[in-house]
């Protein structure tokens, strides 16, 4: 038995269609939901629900026993989720999961990262699993080309790109490659005990960003590299909540110190194809809107 976690979100979601689309017979697969309402294009494929909370440790027991391979794809919550993984992985090995893929992320910095919020709760999930003796793969996934439009504003067509992003650049990559390449590891073999790039080999900096979406739209899109407190300053003025400017601006200051800029063949080798370019992945999320 397969089980795939966070089955209410996009990647969790997008792992299990790809399972199902490869081969996997529904009876196969169980998705591990909060809320099973939110889940019901799953349970009509066949694909049983069962409900769980990365809180409730005897949840996650319940739902892991009986599981060969469990796709635990990490929280949202970013308060919570380092207790969250830590509960996720101890239940895990309490119930006799065979192997266990993990959607990790992609860093250099491991120390003093401006997005130390959201790393940490990445290294103690990663730590646990490997001092569980659990068979693993962890997925250090790239950056998430889908966050781009989220940083850049709806308006960008009109104002152009601002951001603290200095002239890094980032391998910023689509959520459904990664999406795919964790359904191949699931399916496949050889993949024990292993760690992966999951990202695409291309980068990118904010800048050439912008001549991505002037070439699509036919606009002039520029880029302005504003400083930290510039930025906080002026989102704050636009009333943007504090913990979106602190994470944009996170991020954003990651990027400038190369803390994503990766070039790796894994997720190539993981997808036995190209992965998605940044300007095909730009151009259909632009021409849906
Ligand atoms: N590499 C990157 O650039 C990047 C960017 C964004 C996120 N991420 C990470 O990748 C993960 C998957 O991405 P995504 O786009 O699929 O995120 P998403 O759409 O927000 O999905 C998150 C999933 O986690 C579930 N979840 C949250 N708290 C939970 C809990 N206490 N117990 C059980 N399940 C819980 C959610 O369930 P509900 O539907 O019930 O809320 C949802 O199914 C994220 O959770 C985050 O850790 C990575």
């Amino acid at each position: 038995m397969i089980l795939v976690t966070g089955a209410t979100g996009h990647f969790g979601k997008a792992a299990i269609n790809f399972l199902l689309s490869k081969g996997v017979p529904s009876s196969g697969i169980s998705a591990l939901v909060r809320d099973a309402s939110k889940a019901e294009d799953l349970s009509g494929k066949g694909v049983t629900l069962i409900t769980g909370d990365y809180n409730d440790y005897q949840s996650l027991v319940k739902a892991f026993s009986g599981v060969d391979k469990l796709l635990l794809v990490s929280s949202s919550d970013l308060e919570a989720r380092s207790s969250q993984h830590v509960n996720a992985v101890k239940a895990a090995k309490e119930a006799g999961v065979k192997h266990i893929i993990y959607t990790s992320f992609q860093r250099k910095n491991e120390t003093n990262s401006p997005i130390q919020f959201i790393s940490e709760s990445h290294l103690v999930a990663e730590s646990e699993i490997k001092a569980s003796g659990l068979t693993y793969t962890i997925l250090q996934n790239g950056l998430y080309a889908d966050i781009i439009p989220w940083f850049v504003g709806e308006k960008v067509f009109e104002t152009g790109i601002f951001l603290p992003a200095g002239q890094g650049a980032a391998a910023f990559t689509s959520r459904l490659d990664m999406a795919e390449a964790a359904a191949n590891i699931v399916i496949g073999s050889g993949h024990e005990n292993k760690t992966y790039q999951v990202a695409t080999n291309e980068t990118n900096s904010f800048a050439e960003i912008a001549n991505i979406l002037s070439e699509i739209s036919g606009k002039s899109v520029g880029y302005t590299a504003a400083t930290v407190p510039v930025y906080t300053d002026v989102l704050t003025k636009a009333g943007v909540p504090a913990g979106y400017i602190y994470m944009f601006a996170g991020f954003s200051e990651a990027i400038s110190q190369g803390e994503f800029d990766f070039t790796n063949n894994d997720l190539e080798t993981l997808l036995n194809r190209r992965p998605t370019t940044l300007k095909d992945f730009l151009k259909a999320v632009y021409s849906a809107s």
